[in-house]
């Protein structure tokens, strides 16, 4: 029954000629102004009954209402966008995804404002970086509007799970595109799923803000060859990392800091984010500049804000000794927002060298920087740059 009401909302929302509603089977019909007031005043964000309070969701899977998914055919373009209840899929054995990895995702966030409104935050950056995935792994792109569309479809299906202003939450948006056409031989599919997805999330690292980080350095594995896929969202670049990314954790390391597969002395990301490191003396805001490393999304913002901020702001290759010379690092991305990492340390068996930044707590420019941002997605300052997207 929810589910038919909620149907009807997104059928007045968004434009009714683009989409379909697979799991009512019912067809869609324009509200008038009366009936769009009362149905959105039975859908608050957070309003979703959880397992746990609002200011203690961390970054796990939890079952929402819903999910948007979207198909390309080859000769036929893509389709109309449908709302699903079920979390499953029924997928062709002979899939791309599954035999070679044509598989991408993206990972964005809705914010509640104080006003009640929801908002998200860039979707027409992570919409132009989708697609330059699917440009590096041949597969159909899919156009800005329509992902933009799909992205507040879900959203607003799935509003009550919207972290409510103040909870220090947000709803992650995971987009995920992948070849579902069959092939044998190794070439891209004729057919293309695009399914998106909504969970109400925390911090990204246990203690958030207030624990630092402990960062290992990562010199058995490499993440991305310099002219490999390392700088789109593809999703065999996160398989690579599964099994560093357990052993670091497994020695009481959550964070793992990759170097450059050619010549391991440039760091490269971590297994999560981008690395930025600030230098006090200087006023400085220093991070990678490879074609191996994932354009993080935050990073660009952070980038402009700490410009912003008057801080010299440099994109450039960085040694691992300059580690030294770092008094803040900062982990930045989507998930994990801004995470203060306390120490990197590099094991090279009996030989143990730790690098350290801030006193065992964040730094007063990684904290600038995340109030900064984080004022912005929740609405509290002027939005100049206008990243906010409105439901
Ligand atoms: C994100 O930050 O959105 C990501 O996709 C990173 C992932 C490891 C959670």
């Amino acid at each position: 029954m929810r589910f038919i009401q909620s149907t009807l909302l997104l059928a007045c929302w968004l434009p009714v000629s683009s989409f379909a509603f697979l799991a009512s089977g019912i067809p869609t019909r324009a509200l008038d102004a009366t009936q769009l007031q009362m149905s959105l005043q039975t859908k608050k964000p957070g309003t979703a009954k959880l397992d746990v309070p609002w200011g203690e969701l961390g970054f796990e899977f939890r079952p929402t209402n819903s999910h948007v998914r979207v198909t390309y055919k080859e000769g036929e373009g893509w389709g109309k966008p449908e709302m699903v209840k079920e979390p499953y899929i029924q997928l062709h054995i002979g899939a791309t995804a599954l035999h070679y990895g044509q598989a991408c995702f993206e990972g964005l966030k809705a914010f509640c404002h104080e006003d009640g409104t929801v908002n998200i935050f860039r979707p027409d950056e992570n919409a132009k970086r989708m697609q330059a995935s699917c440009d590096r792994i041949r597969m159909a792109k899919m156009p800005t509007d329509l992902f933009i569309d799909a992205v507040k479809a879900v959203v607003n299906d799935n509003i009550e799970y919207v972290p409510p202003y103040g909870s220090g939450g947000a709803l992650y948006i995971r987009p995920i595109l992948f070849g579902s056409g069959p092939r044998i031989g190794l070439q891209p599919a004729d057919e293309y799923t695009f399914v998106c997805l909504v969970i109400p999330v925390g911090d990204y690292y246990k203690g958030g803000l207030a624990s630092p980080v402990k960062g290992l350095l990562i010199t058995d594995f490499d993440r991305a060859a310099p002219r490999g896929v390392g700088a789109a969202k593809v999703a065999g670049n996160y398989a690579a990392d599964l099994l560093p990314n357990m052993l670091s954790k497994k020695q009481g390391f959550p964070i793992g800091l990759y170097l450059d597969a050619k010549t391991q002395t440039k760091i490269e990301e971590f297994s999560t984010s981008n690395f930025v490191g600030i230098k006090h003396a200087t006023n400085s805001y220093v991070t990678p500049k490879s074609p191996s490393v994932l354009p993080s999304i935050t990073n660009k913002a952070l980038m402009q804000l700490a410009e912003e901020e008057g801080m010299k702001v440099e994109q450039r290759d960085i040694d691992i000794e300059e580690l030294d010379e770092f008094d803040e690092v900062l982990a930045v991305g989507t998930a994990v927002v801004v995470t203060p990492v306390g120490s990197i340390t590099r094991l090279d068996g009996d030989d143990i060298k730790q690098y350290k930044f801030g006193e065992g707590e964040i730094g007063p420019v990684t904290r600038k920087l995340y109030d900064k941002v984080r004022a912005i997605q929740n609405g509290e300052v002027e939005d100049k740059y206008g990243w906010n997207v409105k439901l």
